[in-house]
């Protein structure tokens, strides 16, 4: 499996603090069956502050060799949060696409506004990239009205659930509307979101059990799969509304 959103990074956001929990979190997804892990620690998110794309690529670096033998392959990107200050400077590109392609791992203040939302995927389009919103079951200002999914999905945005969620670790109103977008086939990706090794653990497994016994083998194979080996070759995600 390819994990496409994980803060397994030491020290660079509240992810990982150190390389000892990094090595632990990936001995458990390998475990657990990823063979790809896409680090995305936090950009532009006031909630943990300072960023540095040449920080980041040298912990990057040093995490790759380290785990060498884990048979785990690393690539880099980031999660962004879509901050006034970063739809202002995107074209500077003080961050990373999704293993250099033109796919965007995006987040959203949990209270945010649905027009302003709406107004930044226009702007990151525009901008060229292909917005991947991060945990949209986690989102007030989404699920308050269906409309809203398909007007984002409208603008070409794919959506990826947190393992969490379905876990329940999100509460009740996450699961529900995760499980509604699950039904609907609106999910494109399921990762881990991976922060630690317990409460938030890179374990892929579990939710690829769950879904392909509630939902459908082959829409497990999908998001788990086929559309994350798309998304790290830059290839087209095939979706399914
Ligand atoms: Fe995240």
């Amino acid at each position: 499996m390819v994990d496409i959103h994980s803060h397994v990074l030491p020290k660079i956001d509240d992810g990982s603090s150190s390389f000892y929990e990094s090595l632990d979190m990936l001995r458990i997804a390998g475990a657990k069956g990823t063979k790809k892990m896409i680090c995305t620690p936090h950009f532009y998110n006031p909630r943990t502050g300072f960023f540095d794309k040449k920080r980041t690529v040298e912990v990057f670096e040093g995490l790759k060799s380290r785990s060498y033998n884990l048979g785990i392959e690393l690539l880099l990107g980031c999660e962004v949060f879509c901050s006034d200050l970063f739809l202002r400077e995107i074209n500077k590109k003080n961050f990373f696409t999704l293993n250099g392609t033109d796919y965007l791992l995006v987040e959203f203040d949990f209270k945010d506004d649905i027009d302003r939302v709406l107004f930044a995927i226009d702007i990151i389009t525009e901008a060229g990239y292909i917005p991947v919103v991060a945990h949209p079951e986690r989102y007030s200002f989404l699920r308050r009205d269906e409309y809203y999914v398909e007007k984002f999905l409208s603008k070409g945005v794919l959506f990826q659930l947190n393992t969490s969620s379905l876990a329940g670790f999100h509460g009740e109103r996450a699961f529900n509307f995760a499980d509604w977008m699950l039904r609907q086939k609106f999910a494109s990706f399921v990762a881990s979101d991976t922060h630690d090794t317990v409460y938030r653990s890179p374990d892929l497994r579990s939710a690829y059990m769950w879904i392909y016994g509630n939902y459908s083998k082959d829409y497990a194979e999908e998001l788990f799969f086929d559309n994350p080996e798309a998304l790290v070759s830059g290839q087209k995600i095939i979706t399914r509304w």
